[in-house]
């Protein structure tokens, strides 16, 4: 089998987003296994039903990036403890119009950073729900990582030994859940 094809989004559109650095460093520890494609979202207008009946090219682009994508990796800070307005537009565009629904069957990880002490964990509950519902197969388990300076490194790696084993884990089982389900489909083919 080839490398697996996984769609790495990061729900900020900041320039010095760490959690774009936190993805980084996510992909880095599976880059033997994977073909990482950092799809943008911030080139997405806001959602609105009146362009359905010409989708502008941005959002052509990004749905059919996420189609192409064996797995779904998302990475995300929290806003006002829910998921980023710019990720949640997203992620309507992707589910719509419904037969063409890009979340379905996807199997998706989904972490975040932020400073603050609970690290994102209540935007990611709200993320998991809204994917669970298009029809996403959620990791199990929880990641929330508590952004503090010199958690990556000038390289761009996970510094501390501990953060890093427990998100090797975690991207392990993505890659693992990914990797049987696209050769059970393969099976049923
Ligand atoms: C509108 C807004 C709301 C925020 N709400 C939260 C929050 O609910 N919880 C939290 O931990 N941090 C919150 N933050 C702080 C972000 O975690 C912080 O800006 C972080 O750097 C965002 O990640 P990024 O660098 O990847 O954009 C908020 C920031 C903004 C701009």
């Amino acid at each position: 089998m080839g490398k697996l094809k996984l769609a790495v989004i990061v729900g900020s559109n900041r320039s010095e987003s760490i959690n774009r650095k936190l993805a980084e460093a996510l992909v880095g520890l599976v880059e033997t296994q994977v073909e990482a494609n950092f799809i943008r979202i911030d080139d997405l207008p806001m959602y609105n039903p009146d362009l359905e009946g010409g989708r502008p090219a941005a959002v052509r682009r990004f749905t059919e990036e996420v189609a192409a994508a064996d797995a779904l990796l998302v990475v995300t800070p929290e806003h006002n403890r829910s998921l980023p307005a710019v990720l949640k537009n997203a992620i309507d565009w992707g589910s719509k119009p419904m037969e063409s629904n890009v979340w379905k069957g996807k199997v998706a990880a989904i972490t975040g950073t932020s400073p603050g002490a609970i690290g994102t964990a209540v935007g990611q509950q709200h993320l998991r729900q809204i994917l669970g519902i298009l029809g996403s197969l959620v990791v199990g388990g929880e990641a929330y990582i508590s952004f503090k300076p010199g958690l990556i490194d000038d390289q761009g790696r996970l510094a501390e030994d501990s953060s890093r084993a427990f998100l090797q884990t975690y991207m392990d089982r993505l890659v693992d859940l990914a990797a049987r389900l696209s050769q059970t489909t393969a099976e049923a083919a």
